[in-house]
């Protein structure tokens, strides 16, 4: 199974809207802290939105996992519940750390909940500094200028 990640492209608006129609609506407040269902004026904001950069994962022309990165360092990152536990929520925010880290940036960021355990996990593994709050999880990642 040969996962590619690449940058968002205008054409990935029906693959993204598949990717969120796949999600449960714990899904959707994990990724976007807000219960709602996705709207294509969202999924064009993923694509078109010059203050934030997408990245994608895709297998066999599907798009699997979906990650941005804001100007602000907070990162937040979905990937299809049939395509979970294989490593490609880590190698998105992985990549996005590098590509965040190539524009400059120093400090990187995601808030979730509690009993996000993969999430959680994505974050230790990364080296993030993770304070779980009672109804919060914040995560912070401060990288050295020079490194
Ligand atoms: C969080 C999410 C992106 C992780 O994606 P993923 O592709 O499954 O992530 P990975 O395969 O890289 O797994 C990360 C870690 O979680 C573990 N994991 C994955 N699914 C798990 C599960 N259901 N239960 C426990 N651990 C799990 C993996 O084993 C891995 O652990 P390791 O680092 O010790 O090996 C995915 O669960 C998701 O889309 N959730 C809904 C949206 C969301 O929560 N977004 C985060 C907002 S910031």
């Amino acid at each position: 199974m040969k996962v590619v990640y690449r940058l968002v492209k205008k054409d990935d608006f029906n693959g993204l809207l598949e990717l969120y129609d796949s999600l449960s609506p714990d899904d959707i407040f994990y990724r976007f802290m807000s219960f709602h269902k996705i709207s294509p004026e969202e999924i064009s904001f993923l694509i078109n939105d010059k203050n934030h950069v997408t990245i994608v994962a895709e297998i066999d022309g599907k798009v699997v996992g979906e990650a941005s990165l804001f100007g602000d360092g907070e990162i937040a990152v979905v990937v299809h519940p049939q395509y979970r536990n294989r490593g490609i929520g880590t190698t998105l925010v992985k990549s996005l750390i590098d590509l965040g880290k190539s524009l400059g940036m120093t400090t990187f960021k995601f808030f979730t909940l509690p009993d996000n355990i993969p999430m959680i996990k994505i974050g230790r593994k990364l080296g993030f500094d993770i304070k779980i709050k009672e109804d919060e999880v914040v995560a912070v990642l401060r990288l050295d200028e020079r490194s």
